[in-house]
């Protein structure tokens, strides 16, 4: 596989080593060597007998696009900066000391690359007093706007614009201002927000009772909501502007394999990665479209080269745990104990337009099972592997491992990325989205526009006999193939987009995945513009039934910024 012309152009603007006068000073081979080289380095804490050839190894699944780890991994390693992790999850706690550090914690963070996410469940009621003042305090929503503001500030600065989530739990006081705090959608921009749901509340749904508001510092109840007026308020923000989402926060510490080291209360930036306090990750992301093989006239999935690229990507983000430079030693020192690695895929809906699978059938979904739990099972005996060469991770003791006498370098090993920049880099689709149009105008790093044609689906076309000019213009205006008359009935069935895909599917899809992800899956279910607020609830209701962390749900036209759009913007 070949780096395309966009792929080119994003590594050239953010990733690629330059002078101070801006010019480059590397190709992207060489960048992949420069990160080949440095994360393969850590061999040396260890045996570091094979050095050579886990280089050379490193080297080829990236530079093949087999593998890509995230953006800061490729834009840092073996630079001064050395931050190599996409995600962070820091504390904010309930003072000015502790809000104020908190924010030029993530403003650091920014500065490199990475997301940051924040439970701001700590914080007290809007209208309580401050003790020192006799002040009132302002409550989490007007500190986000704080956190908004810096984040918008580093923006200019750093290697690309920082991302934050927010969290509040579902009983804070000020839930209710927090599910509209996005309403305008002019506001608080640099963050994903999302309401932390208990089971409690979610039990109080089901049964139309009210549930229990509590202070976070008393722990006793002040107000008392009813349940389905709050979850109806959510469904009907979200689908008015795409926000709040929900996460399930008792499912994830349920889930949570170190539970014995601290509760869970936010995930990074965009929901795939829940994290203790200090906590950061880093991630990866096998590219299936170069996972298949040819037999006879069909493609099937390359499963022996999936478990060498798998076996290969967990050795690389296991190293990237010891190169990498923390902005802060509390940073270190968490994200050592736990050791947790994220590796995932991208190239899911180009696998199944190779495989001839539709993304809205049961064949689809069951292959997702199938070859996650592949995917799954097969990092977890290379995390068995390096446990016995390089030792279990320090808090294994506090894990459901040590219960189960299994020997793991790792706490987890999974998560589905939304692989925004590096699926470009890959040129393929984004995480296991489906695709957004055959043939779509990308709105990239802020201003630029860029065509582009799916060149599976213009190579069918010919052989088909079916390819025009003409017609790929037709249907980058359609964006959906399903109204197009000179286009096979079969092939439109296979060549599915976002929204021909029910909500229903793109659900299906997640939890499919979600059954062999130890860590969360990042997806928007998209909605057409005519959905109702009862086909957003149906959702909700789904998602929690079929064991998702989390909902993420974009109702067509219902948001000004895409970050992808189709027709008149060519
Ligand atoms: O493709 P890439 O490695 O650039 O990133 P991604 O898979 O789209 O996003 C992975 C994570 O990186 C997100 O969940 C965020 O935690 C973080 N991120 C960020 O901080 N800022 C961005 N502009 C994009 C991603």
């Amino acid at each position: 596989m070949e780096l395309s012309k966009n792929a080119i152009r994003v590594l050239e603007r953010r990733y690629l080593l330059k002078d101070e006068n801006g010019n480059l000073m590397e190709t992207p081979h060489e960048m992949f060597r420069r990160v080949a080289d440095f994360v393969a380095s850590a061999d040396k804490l260890y045996d570091g007998e094979e050095i050579e050839k886990i280089r050379d190894e490193f080297y080829e699944v990236m530079s093949s696009l087999k593998f890509i780890p995230n953006s800061p991994t490729l834009m840092n390693a073996g630079k001064e900066l050395g931050q190599l992790s996409a995600c962070f999850v820091l504390p904010v706690e309930d003072s000015m000391e502790g809000i104020f550090s908190s924010i030029k914690n993530a403003a650091l963070i920014h500065k490199s690359g990475g997301g940051t996410g924040f439970s701001f469940s700590r914080l007290r009621a809007k209208g309580s007093t401050v003790r020192s003042t006799g002040g009132v305090a302002s409550g989490p929503v007007s500190f986000m706007k704080v956190f908004n503001a810096a984040t918008e500030a580093v923006k200019q600065g750093g290697t690309r614009r920082g991302a934050n989530m927010g969290i509040l739990r579902v009983d804070h006081p000020d839930i209710m201002e927090f599910i509209q705090c996005k309403s305008d959608t002019r506001e608080i921009t640099n963050f994903n927000i999302s309401v932390g749901i208990t089971e409690k509340f979610m039990r109080a749904v089901e049964k139309g009772e009210d549930y229990d508001l509590i202070d976070p510092h008393t722990r006793k109840s002040v107000k008392k909501l009813n349940a389905r007026e709050v979850f109806k308020y959510i469904v009907s923000m979200a689908w008015s502007t795409g926000e709040p989402g929900i996460i399930f926060l008792d499912r994830i510490n349920e889930s949570n394999p170190v539970r014995k080291l601290g509760e869970i209360e936010s995930t990074n930036p965009c929901g795939e990665q829940p994290l203790l306090p200090f906590e950061s990750c880093n991630l990866g992301s096998i590219n299936l479209a170069a996972m298949i093989k040819k037999v006879g006239d069909n493609y099937e999935i390359d499963y022996e080269k999936l478990g060498e690229t798998v076996d290969i990507a967990v050795h690389f983000l296991d190293n990237v745990i010891d190169m990498n430079k923390y902005p802060l030693t509390e940073i270190d020192e968490m994200t050592k104990k736990t050791r947790k690695i994220g590796l995932g895929i991208m190239g899911f809906a180009d696998l199944l337009f190779y495989l001839n699978v539709p993304y809205n059938s049961q064949k689809a979904v069951d292959l997702a099972d199938k070859l996650m739990k592949y995917i799954d099972e097969k990092s977890k005996k290379k995390s068995m592997e390096l446990a016995e060469k390089r030792g279990t991770f320090p808090a294994y003791d506090l894990s459901i491992y040590k219960d189960k006498n299994i020997k793991m370098r790792n706490a987890t090993t999974t998560t589905i990325a939304p692989t925004g920049t590096i699926s470009i880099i890959a040129g393929v689709s984004s995480g296991i989205e489906p695709l957004f149009a055959i043939s779509f105008v990308r709105n990239v790093m802020d201003k630029d526009k860029l065509l582009e044609v799916h060149p599976y689906f213009k190579q069918i076309a010919k052989e088909r006999g079916f390819y025009s000019e003409e017609l790929m213009k037709k249907i980058a205006e359609e964006g959906s193939l399903a109204h197009i008359s000179e286009i096979p009935e079969d092939v439109k069935k296979v060549f599915v987009t976002a929204h021909d895909i029910s909500p229903f599917w793109h659900i299906k899809m997640q939890a499919a995945f979600q059954k062999h992800v130890d860590n969360a899956v990042s997806k928007t279910v998209n909605f057409k513009n005519d959905a109702t607020e009862k086909d957003v609830e149906e959702v909700y209701n789904l998602a929690y039934k079929l064991g998702c962390k989390g909902v993420t749900i974009y109702r067509d036209g219902s948001r000004d910024n895409q970050v992808l759009t189709t027709g008149n913007s060519i």
